[in-house]
């Protein structure tokens, strides 16, 4: 098994009977809907509905007969199993590279625990190595693109493909941001939502609950 197998497959033993799950997006992820669905058709998991962060994990829980709900019909998400480009040991991080912040951040809003699972070279003392992912609106992205070029934040638009600018599930654009490092996370975060025609950006501050980060070995260590 992959380490993301491995700590995908963990995180499903959160999850109990009756829950209400927060579906994460990404490649790690991934693997904890499939053991989650897995465990729902041996019947060792009952009751359970999910919150998708986007369409690919919607699309993956309804192959596997997960029962998935829109997040207005639910009054909480009780556990959010996510992903993460970048994280702290003080519970911060990036998100976003697989283009799902924004519905990411919201299911994150609404649940009771949230439980990131990252490798161990995802843990960094400084975020910003790892680009931060802006979504904004369509219209005057090239304005928005000017000011962040001006700014010096090394803005690159998100592509799909070679040609095409990737589309969110929202229907938006992503501009990352090169920064190198981010020393200081709020700061960006208040500017970066200042900004007219940013819908919200990558920075997730004091989100998770429990960390579990898996090395090459498959050994999984807890933060929480
Ligand atoms: C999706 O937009 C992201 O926030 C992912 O959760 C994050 O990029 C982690 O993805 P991987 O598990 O594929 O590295």
């Amino acid at each position: 098994m992959n380490p993301k197998e491995v700590v995908g497959r963990k995180a499903a033993d959160y999850i109990e009977d009756g829950m209400v799950v927060g579906l994460g997006t990404g490649s790690t992820a991934y693997w904890f809907i499939d053991e989650l669905g897995l465990r729902f058709q041996a019947g060792t998991l009952a009751n359970i509905v999910g919150v998708a962060t986007s369409k690919q994990s919607e699309d993956q829980a309804r192959k596997l007969g997960i029962p998935v709900v829109d997040i207005d019909e639910v009054n909480h998400i009780d556990v959010l199993v996510d992903g993460a480009d970048e994280c702290t040991t003080e519970f911060s991080g990036i998100k976003g590279g697989g283009g799902a912040l924004l519905m990411e951040k919201i299911v994150a809003q609404h649940s009771r625990t949230i439980i990131w699972i990252v490798t161990q070279e995802k843990i960094v003392d400084t975020l910003g190595a790892f680009p931060l992912p802006v979504e904004i609106v369509k219209y005057g992205s090239w304005k928005l693109f000017r000011q962040f070029d001006q700014a010096g934040m090394h803005p690159t638009f998100r592509k799909k493909g070679v040609d095409s600018i990737f589309i969110t599930d929202q229907g938006n654009y992503i501009i990352d941001l090169h920064l190198e490092k981010i020393p200081n996370p709020q700061q960006t975060a208040f500017e970066l939502k200042n900004l007219v025609g940013v819908v919200e950006h990558g920075l997730f501050i004091n989100y998770p609950d429990i960390i579990l980060a898996v090395n090459d070995a498959g050994e999984i260590v807890t933060y929480k």
